[in-house]
């Protein structure tokens, strides 16, 4: 699932995940799980992250390798958030694991910037809000298990900037990769998030 930052891609590969029983592999939420449980690659990541950076290509094809093969990936995933860069991708390419279809998730700029801005996640269940779109029932508390909702650190609007234009210049030419091999699936992203739901799964038939 690919997509600017904030185009949707953990919504929709939630989605995909949860109804067609794959696993869903987000390497967003991989590193802020690694920083948050204090390990060295998480405190690395950190510093990239926080300044809209990407990680080091080393270090994302280790991390995504390991996880893919665990067993809970065997009988399928959706990757989030990686590939981002074209040695990522063949670096993926050179393990012969196949993938089935690249889905880029095509937002607006404006609009990706205001659901950055206006997004919050539970610390707990990781569920995600949106002050404006989906609100949570009480301010500040999680619908699903009370947990607490914070803002993402580079959910800062300076950071939202610079993770745009990292996008641009090292992710964009990704799907110009995935063209040419005819494995991508461009899908507006705008809309109710089943609407985009239904979008994806009829670029998938
Ligand atoms: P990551 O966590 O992947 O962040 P991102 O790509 O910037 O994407 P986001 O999570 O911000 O947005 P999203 O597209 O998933 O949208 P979402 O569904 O959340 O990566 C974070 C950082 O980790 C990177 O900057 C980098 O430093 C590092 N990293 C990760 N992978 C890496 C890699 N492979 N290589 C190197 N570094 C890597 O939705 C956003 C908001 O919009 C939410 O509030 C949501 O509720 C709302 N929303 C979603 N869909 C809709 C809709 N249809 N209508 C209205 N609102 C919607």
């Amino acid at each position: 699932m690919m997509g600017a930052p904030g185009a949707g891609k953990g919504t929709q590969a939630r989605l995909l995940a949860s109804r067609r029983g794959l696993t869903h592999v987000s390497t967003g939420d991989m590193l802020r799980q690694a920083d948050e449980a204090g390990t060295e690659v998480g405190r690395t990541a950190r510093r990239y992250m926080n300044q809209g950076q990407l990680v080091p290509d080393d270090i994302m094809v280790g991390l995504v390798a390991e996880r893919l093969a665990r067993n809970d990936c065997g009988n399928g995933f959706v990757l989030d958030g990686f590939p981002r860069t074209v040695r990522q991708a063949e670096s993926f390419a050179a393990r012969g694991q196949a993938l089935e279809a690249v889905i880029a998730l095509v937002v607006p700029e404006a609009e990706l910037v205001e659901r950055l801005s206006g997004r919050r996640v539970c610390r707990r269940c990781g569920t995600m809000y949106h002050l404006s779109f989906s609100p949570p029932t009480t301010a500040g508390r999680c619908d699903r298990c009370d947990g607490e909702l914070y803002q993402r650190e580079d959910d800062l609007e300076q950071t939202i900037r610079e993770r745009m234009a990292v996008y641009a210049r090292d992710t964009a030419p990704v799907l110009e990769h995935y063209r040419r091999a005819g494995l991508l699936r461009e899908v507006s992203g705008s809309g109710d998030p089943e609407e985009v739901f239904s979008r994806v799964t009829a670029s998938l038939q």
